[in-house]
């Protein structure tokens, strides 16, 4: 199955992935594309460095956010990706872009959601103070993080906690849980009702 990943930052979950799922034949999984909407993430260099295609789209250079989402699907289906795989990917994506790939978009945020969605994730899990946070990986919705859950891990919060010692470990479990549950949605295991995603 080919897959396109989008990042905008470091890229330590494309490069678990490249390990991963791309290098690994019995996978059966291709990252036939990486597109970045930051010319300088450094998740580019790591595509580049592993053979894999890449693009920069953006959204500077469109009149609307519509257009920027379509120069996105155009590349998509360019390399004929079937599963649009979010890694640290920090836009939203309009409404037509979401229902075209409808269950067919999945995002990994480093909180047990419904619990701290949004851009200061880890930032918001230190200041509220709760003990245990982790991993979430969701198809995404027309939404902020609220699509279906397909998997979580738990990662507890120590005292001595700062954003980034936090954040390092969340990102631990990350690089588990995201090849693992792509590899579920590879070999047709995942199955969405309603809100529910059924594991079979
Ligand atoms: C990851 O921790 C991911 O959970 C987070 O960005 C980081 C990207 O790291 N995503 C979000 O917060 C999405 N709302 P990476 O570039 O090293 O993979």
């Amino acid at each position: 199955m080919k897959i396109a990943v989008l990042v905008s930052g470091s890229g330590t979950n494309l490069q678990t992935l490249i390990e991963q799922l791309h290098q690994d034949e019995t996978s059966g999984i291709e990252i036939a594309v990486v597109i970045s909407d930051r010319r300088k993430a450094y998740a580019l260099k790591r595509a580049k460095r592993a053979g894999i295609p890449t693009h920069v789209v953006k959204t500077q250079d469109f009149e609307n956010r519509v257009d920027f989402d379509t120069e996105i699907s155009n590349i998509i289906e360019h390399y004929a990706a079937e599963l649009v795989v979010l890694a640290g990917f920090m836009k939203l994506f309009q409404p037509p872009f979401v229902q075209k790939y409808q269950n067919r978009i999945i995002n990994v945020h480093p909180t047990l959601l419904p619990a701290f969605p949004g851009a200061h994730p880890v930032a918001d899990t230190l200041a509220y103070g709760v003990k245990i946070t982790g991993v979430t990986v969701h198809f995404v919705d027309e939404n902020v993080d609220t699509g279906p859950i397909i998997a979580q891990s738990t990662v507890p919060v120590l005292d001595t906690d700062d954003e980034e010692s936090l954040h390092n470990r969340i990102q631990v479990e990350e690089h588990k849980l995201y090849p693992k549950v792509i590899k579920w949605y590879a070999q047709g295991k995942l199955k969405v009702e309603g809100r529910k995603v059924i594991l079979r």
